[in-house]
């Protein structure tokens, strides 16, 4: 969910709308807000997109007010309609509340209000703090808001960030955050909440990140960060390195084409800096020391979505390079499992947002068994770097478009320096290979771009294929969590049943649902590697001879594959390993104008969010 929170001079409606607008990509389930103005509070809210509460607040504005807070939802507990749509209020009307997270105990505490004679008009968890806060402000007395808000902190299990606002103190707004972000926007004069600083960072590029259980009280001349207990707080402040244009579309027609276009610039900062004149990595930043990377002996990667797609081919790096075992796992199910970890495993978290529930708990699981953990995240002060030992951002630049693009390719820049620089400061047998990758990542912004200039045909291609109900993806090798990766982007923008296999298992089962005219994308391997690229060049024939349509990715030169191919899609010619950087390109292309064709909004596809802050 997106949350927004305003205390200045400026109209606050328009600071926050403007504000949820850029945060409508962390969920369009429904949209609120809450005003406070002339001793009272006044509340909006509708189900769906942000579009509609702007239409609804255009015909019956509410007052004028200088103090403020909104929300989009990502729906999680209530159906995505009005009545459950943020802000909820108490009985007496005059205390708002916005909610980001899950109240586990939320059924206990609303029967208890419920006893207590108090009128639950929703289905939410959130609604039943509004009404504890009633309660809590009757308790509170001199300490108002802020203090009720601390006493209602601590009934509270769950993940929760929830701000407030209450007509009687109209002078301040109330955070608190348990696990999903918040940060505050320092400006002067005013001063900002948000789940993101990409709300306010056109009026304030100056940031303090909340940590973990704290409350934070804003008003216009300051911020007072507390604990739960009341207790002052350490904060960390820091200043966002990016602007307002690039949180805005630039000319495009939505966030995602824009943050195709920007790969090869994003892949070009996420190497800048770490490759020495010598050829040598640098990489001290990372926080976790060469003494210890040497005594490493095993790696786990934990992450969902795409993240874990990168993961998938982190590891094939990681065997190759450093030569160290790796286990790849989803996190929703490494937390749940018992593995086995010492202070000698390094368990990598890929997660852009740095915010992800799943990931977050399996990097809190692994951490309590003395696992070293590095995460590789792209959002500074977000939640991850700061409770792991080590993290290597990647810098893609805000990403708004909720399906990832320029976030992974950079994920896959940082996980090959992850693993070249494993091999560096151990040596391994692989030195002078090691040394030609680093050189070879160095040219990498320019094969991106050249298969960004020569996209036409697969968009023609896109386009043609919008009425196809399925369509099947194959890899081997690092081209399978490619082809995995090229069928989660048309699931997610074009709503369309994709698989993506392992083309060595063709043969064990998925060769059952090829049929006449049926779509399917090889990604086929350089030439340099034979083993794997003859044996796909069997698996093209041996799926075209059942009737398949066959679209085929492969390197300049590779003629062999022409014959089987009724589409080819031809991509720099790269070693194996750094294929994925190429070869997932078109597939994203594919995606976005096939779900663009078929009149989607490919920036915000339906039931998703950017960034899932609950488990
Ligand atoms: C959500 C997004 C996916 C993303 C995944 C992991 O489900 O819709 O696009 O890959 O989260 O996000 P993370 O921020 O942890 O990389």
């Amino acid at each position: 969910c997106g949350i927004v929170g305003y205390v200045g001079a400026k109209p606050a409606l328009d600071v926050v709308i403007e504000g949820l607008a850029r945060l409508e990509y962390r969920g369009y389930d429904s949209a609120g807000v809450a005003i406070l103005a002339d001793g009272g509070l006044s509340t909006a809210k509708r189900a769906g997109k942000l579009v509609n509460l702007r239409n609804a607040l255009e015909e019956a504005p509410p007052p004028a007010g200088t103090v403020g807070m909104g929300h989009t939802r990502w729906a999680t507990h209530g159906a995505p309609n009005d009545r459950n749509a943020h802000p909820h209020v108490d009985c007496t009307g005059r205390v708002a509340v916005i909610h980001n997270g899950i109240i586990e105990n939320f059924a206990a505490l609303r029967a208890e209000l419920t006893e207590r004679g108090h009128e639950l008009g929703s289905d939410t968890d959130t609604e039943v703090v509004a009404h504890l806060l009633e309660e809590g402000l009757r308790e509170a007395g001199e300490g108002g808001l802020p203090e009720a808000m601390r006493r209602v902190c601590r009934m509270l299990e769950g993940a929760f960030t929830l701000v407030a606002v209450y007509a009687g103190d109209p002078d301040v707004v109330v955070g608190a955050r348990r696990n999903s972000p918040l940060v505050v926007g320092v400006g002067e004069g005013e001063n900002f909440l948000a789940s993101d600083v990409a709300a306010f960072i056109a009026h304030t590029r100056d940031a303090i990140e909340l940590g973990q259980d704290q409350v934070v009280e804003l008003r216009r001349d300051g911020v007072t960060v507390t604990d739960f207990e009341g207790k002052p707080a350490e904060v960390h402040e820091y200043h966002v390195d990016w602007d307002v244009t690039a949180a805005e579309k630039g000319g495009y027609d939505y966030f995602m084409l824009k943050e195709i276009a920007e790969q090869p610039r994003a892949v070009a900062d996420t190497l800048l800096g770490r490759i020495g004149t010598d050829g040598r990595l640098t990489l001290d930043e990372m926080r976790i020391t060469d003494e210890q990377l040497r005594e490493i002996d095993k790696i786990i990667i934990v992450a969902c979505g795409t993240s874990y797609h990168a993961g998938l081919i982190a590891k094939y790096a990681i065997e190759h390079w450093a030569g160290l075992p790796c286990e790849v796992e989803l996190a929703s199910e490494f937390r749940y499992r018992d593995p086995i970890l010492t202070r000698t495993t390094l368990v990598i978290a890929i997660s852009q947002s740095g915010e992800s529930m799943d990931t977050l708990m399996a990097v809190r699981h692994a951490r309590e068994q003395h696992a070293p953990v590095l995460c590789v995240c792209n959002v500074n002060g977000s939640t991850m770097p700061r409770e792991c030992d080590g993290v290597l951002y990647t810098h893609a630049g805000p990403e708004v478009g909720v399906a990832a693009t320029k976030t992974f390719l950079t994920q896959l820049v940082a996980v090959y320096l992850i693993a070249l620089y494993l091999a560096q400061v151990r040596g391994t047998k692989w030195g002078d290979e090691v040394f030609a990758m680093v050189q070879l990542l160095a040219t990498m912004p320019d094969k991106v771009d050249k298969v960004l200039e020569t996209m036409e045909p697969v968009r023609e291609l896109a386009r043609s294929l919008a009425g196809e109900r399925c369509v099947l993806f194959l890899g081997r090798h690092v081209g399978f969590p490619v082809a995995l990766e090229g069928a989660l982007k048309l699931k997610e923008l074009a709503y369309m049943h994709a698989e993506g296999f392992a083309a060595g298992e063709l043969k064990h089962g998925p060769i059952a649902l090829i049929e006449e005219d049926l779509p399917v994308v090889v990604v086929v391997p350089p030439r340099a590697r034979a083993v794997l690229h003859d044996k796909i060049v069997s698996n093209i024939q041996e799926i075209r001879a059942r009737g398949a349509r066959t679209i085929v990715i492969a390197e300049d030169g590779d003629d062999s594959v022409e014959p089987y191919s009724d589409t080819l899609i031809r991509v720099p010619a790269v070693p194996t390993l750094l294929q994925p950087l190429v070869a997932t390109v078109p597939l994203q292309v594919f995606s976005c104008e096939l779900a663009v064709a078929k009149g989607h909004d490919v920036d915000q596809p339906r039931n998703l969010a950017k960034s899932v802050t609950v488990e």
